[in-house]
């Protein structure tokens, strides 16, 4: 294939306050992988990369296995780093010679749903640039220094960055060859080798499980995983 998703599941959920690391959560029969490997396979046609947890890797490859169907050929599970940055890098180094165009995508945004990958895929086929989807801030938000609030910020020029990031392969590769800290995204990452970076709108439903109330409302949003 043309694109590749990288599928980073390598954290461990601390803030969920769950046994299991986070993508082996439960969201109803299901877990938070396999929910998210849902919306990946439904997505355009693509090699998957799914970045576990050391320890976890033949568990992961068997729910991505059955989440794939006939397209298991198209699977494969490395294992994560320390950091999300690194579970990534691990991810790029597996991708197969015919990727052109590279997705990042968090596990825990499990209920994405397959129109937001197909946009961010265009997004970068017309433009070369890098894209996010985001969605509107709706709170208002506010600078502040310590307990003091210094001024509001101009919502209009905010937007909340989820995932799946795209960006073309050689874009992606060479920003992680040069990258020498930590970045919050990769769009950040990327920006930050001198690539410009574009949003694509959204969705409610590609929020993120980090809390116990995220869970929460990911068990009363999602959609059973067919047979
Ligand atoms: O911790 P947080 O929810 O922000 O992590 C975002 C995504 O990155 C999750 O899907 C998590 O599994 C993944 N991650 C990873 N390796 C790490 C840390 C986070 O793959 N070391």
């Amino acid at each position: 294939p043309r694109i590749a998703v990288i599928v980073v599941a390598a954290g461990s959920g601390t803030r969920l306050g769950q046994e299991a690391p986070k993508a082996f959560v439960g969201i109803d029969g299901h877990t938070i992988l396999r929910h998210a490997l849902r919306g990946v396979f439904e997505a355009p046609e693509a090699q998957i990369v799914v970045v576990a947890p050391s320890g976890r890797e033949g568990e992961a490859l068997t729910e991505a296995r059955e989440a794939a169907g006939d397209r298991a050929g198209q699977v494969s599970v490395v294992t994560g780093g320390a950091t999300r940055q690194q579970s990534v890098a691990a991810g790029l180094r597996e991708l197969w010679p015919s990727v052109e165009v590279v997705l990042v995508h968090d596990a825990a945004r499990a209920l994405t749903p397959p129109d937001v990958f197909a946009r961010v895929i265009d997004a970068v086929d017309r433009t070369g640039w890098g894209v996010v989807p985001g969605l509107p801030v709706v709170d208002t938000i506010k600078r502040v220094d310590g307990q003091q609030v210094v001024e509001a910020v101009d919502r209009s020029e905010l937007t909340a960055a989820q995932t799946p990031q795209g960006f073309r392969r050689d874009v992606l590769e060479t920003a992680y060859a040069v990258a020498s800290e930590e970045f919050t995204d990769d769009a950040a990452l990327v920006a930050a080798a001198g690539h410009r970076v574009a949003v694509v709108q959204g969705d409610a439903l590609a929020f993120k499980i980090t809390t116990p109330a995220d869970l929460d409302r990911a068990r009363h949003l999602a959609v059973p995983v067919p047979p």
